[in-house]
């Protein structure tokens, strides 16, 4: 596998891949995109990827210049010459599909860009180290005004509040940066969304005990609603786990029993420490296992080579 870039449906090496220094993703990050990741070779939720990418594009007032199939189909032909080009190993890819409003004479207004362009990169998938999954992760917290409260729910390319949020983190020996809305709730990671698992009381005294609730900010919160949540929440389902989609405060943050962050890339990762306090009992929780173990199952993988298990 290699490195291979495709624009506007031609494959080209890296080397060779050109964008105008007028296109208005470069000037004014007026761009979408989209990362999925493969397993087993296979893009992984392309469909849902590639109608998400299609949404946000919507909400910026950028239309598809082809159709979803066709791009989908550009991304797998893009998958499996970069697969062709390479040594035989059979590695996993990172895909980046990005669409900008394409380019046109410098000025703000919209009307002066050209056709979208598409870009999509493909390379080799570099796994998180297995010791991130088996003893879990530190994460900050921070309050942010975000780019993407623009158009909330949309990927929109401009990170640059959570790339800010991001270098936070890795200053202060943590993985990752929760953002905060102004009002203090708790509303996803940079580039991941957040998950509590609570032990609810049961209702009096004698009552059935309603064990574990899997816990997750809404939709309105103004989450990227993500894709390897919505698996999280099926699996959850599948395990007989209730969820809810509530508002999230710091102390019920601090109070859950597991904490952890999900992403296409990342999969699930437990988080054991918030802002320096430890979650629970400071190591991976069992219902964050299950939930990564079913999760594991459901894109194919099975129980072999679970990620703690990783070096
Ligand atoms: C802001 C944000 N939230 C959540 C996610 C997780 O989304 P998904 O599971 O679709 O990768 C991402 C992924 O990049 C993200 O950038």
């Amino acid at each position: 596998m290699t490195r291979l870039v495709s624009i506007d449906g031609v494959i080209l090496r890296p080397e060779e891949a050109r964008v105008s220094v007028y296109d208005r993703g470069f000037l004014y990050g007026d761009s979408v995109f989209e990362t999925i990741r493969t397993y087993g070779g296979e893009p992984f939720a392309l469909d849902e990827h590639l109608a998400r990418l299609e949404r946000s594009a919507e909400r910026i007032a950028i239309a598809l210049p082809i159709p979803r199939d066709e791009l989908g189909r550009e991304v797998r032909a893009l998958i499996r010459a970069s697969a062709e080009a390479g040594a035989a190993a059979p590695l996993e890819s990172y895909i980046r599909v990005m669409l900008t409003r394409g380019s046109g004479p410098l000025g703000l207004d919209p009307a002066l860009a050209g056709a979208p362009l598409r870009v999509i990169l493909v390379e080799p998938l570099k796994p998180l180290p297995g010791a991130l999954y088996r003893d879990g992760i530190s994460v900050i917290t921070t309050r942010t005004q975000r780019a993407g409260d623009a158009a909330p729910g949309a990927k929109i390319s401009n990170y640059l509040e959570s790339l800010l949020a991001l270098r936070e983190a890795r200053a202060a020996g943590a993985h990752e940066a929760l953002i905060l809305d102004p009002s203090g709730h708790v509303v996803e990671g940079t580039t991941s969304n957040v998950f509590l698992v609570e032990r609810r009381p049961p209702a009096h005294e004698g009552a059935e005990d309603p064990g574990y609730l899997l816990i997750t900010p809404p939709k309105e919160a103004g989450i990227l609603v993500g894709i390897t949540r919505a698996n999280v929440i099926d699996v959850a389902g599948e395990l007989g786990m209730p969820v809810c989609c509530e508002p999230v405060t710091m102390s019920r943050l601090l109070a859950a029993e597991e904490v952890f962050i999900t992403s296409s890339l990342r999969e699930i990762v437990p988080v054991v420490r918030v802002d320096a306090h430890p979650i629970g009992a400071g190591a991976p929780g069992p219902r964050t296992r299950a939930l990564h173990a079913a999760f594991r199952e459901k894109v194919g993988l099975g129980k072999a080579h679970l990620p703690w298990e990783a070096p």
